[in-house]
């Protein structure tokens, strides 16, 4: 995945926020304030958020609003959090594939 860096002729120029660094699995990613964890981590090209209880298959965004529980990820040590409506922050710390107990 990708950021769209310049906007065409016919849309509006892209306004994003001011830039953020967030750590996903100890690695420095680049996040602009107002993005969601899953938009800067798909920018990044990271797309196993974590993977099923039972198979162990990978899993990624699915809805991206907060409906299917398909991108949870550690946040701070806080399992199990959605990264589709959960907004950066700088410094944020962000661990994948991490076994989670619901
Ligand atoms: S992608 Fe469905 S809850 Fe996040």
């Amino acid at each position: 995945m990708f950021r769209i860096k310049k906007s065409s002729d016919m849309l509006p120029a892209i306004q994003r926020g001011k830039p953020v660094t967030i750590h996903v699995d100890g690695k420095p990613i680049e996040a602009y304030q107002g993005e969601t964890v899953a938009a800067a981590m798909l920018a990044a090209g990271i797309r196993t958020f974590h993977k099923s209880h039972k198979q162990k298959q990978p899993r990624s965004l699915y809805c991206g609003m907060g409906i299917c529980y398909e991108c949870l990820v550690t946040i701070n040590g806080v399992h199990a959090q959605r990264a589709c409506i959960t907004p950066v922050k700088q410094g944020m710390q962000i661990e994948t594939c991490k076994e989670l107990e619901l």
